[in-house]
């Protein structure tokens, strides 16, 4: 099992090629990308890597688990997700479910599609379509990069998550105001970082409701 998979053409030219692809689960990922027409939601980001690995090396058993991803992208993590035994439902804005779906369903064998939902969730958004509480986890790689957004992101964590729901988000601190987000969870969530991978510079951190701090 590969700690660190494989991207073809990874940095600026793999922002340029309309393929990235990924060995996870025992099986090759071909994610299809398209930067200059759909732009951050149609590239796969090293978060979103690093949290594949971390699950793919057995951290969480995600065995027929609810899993929820916000902020999908090309939806390598939900499709990681689902290879490895949850019901995903995988979200995003509605401009990037088109793009998401198509590799969603091109990349999960006929028997897994009814495991995999891609749906519109648009943060703080219509929250009513998702029932509280009903996930055991909630996945977000590389979705605390916008300030004005921190607000309706933690509205709806704060909608999806009972006592039990686990959260693993994955970032890249890349400015301060990014930490502004962490303070703001803490506020209200029990925040640990569980993984740090120095050469991507990727954090993954771990969250639930106060009252279960001691589970950690
Ligand atoms: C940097 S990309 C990360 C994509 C993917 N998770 C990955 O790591 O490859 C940020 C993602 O957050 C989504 N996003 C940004 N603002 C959002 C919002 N207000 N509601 C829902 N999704 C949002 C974008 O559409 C994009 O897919």
């Amino acid at each position: 099992m590969a700690l660190v998979p494989y991207a073809e053409g990874w940095g600026l030219q793999g922002l340029r090629s309309p393929w990235a692809t990924f060995r996870f689960a025992g099986r090759t990922l071909r994610l299809r990308q398209d930067w200059q027409r759909l732009g951050v939601a149609a590239v796969v980001w090293d978060a979103a890597v690093v949290l594949c690995a971390y699950l793919e090396m057995g951290s969480v058993d995600l065995r027929d688990r609810a899993v929820i991803e916000l902020g999908a992208g090309t939806g390598l993590l939900g499709i990681v997700a689902t290879l490895l035994g949850a019901r995903v439902t995988i979200t995003d804005r509605e401009a990037a479910l088109e793009f998401l779906e198509s590799n969603v369903q091109a990349n999960l064998p006929s028997e897994l599609h009814p495991r995999a939902v891609v749906k519109e969730l648009t943060w703080g958004k219509d929250l009513d379509n998702f029932p509280p509480g009903a996930f055991d986890f909630v996945f977000g790689a590389d979705i605390i990069y916008l300030e004005e957004t921190f607000g309706e992101l933690l509205q709806t964590l704060e909608h999806l998550c009972s006592e039990q729901t686990v959260i693993l988000l994955s970032c890249r601190i890349r400015y301060e105001r990014d930490n502004n987000f962490l303070k703001m969870l803490k506020g209200h969530f029990s925040v640990y970082e569980v993984y740090y991978d120095s050469n991507k510079d990727i954090h993954i951190y771990k969250a639930q409701r106060h009252s279960h701090k001691d589970d950690f």
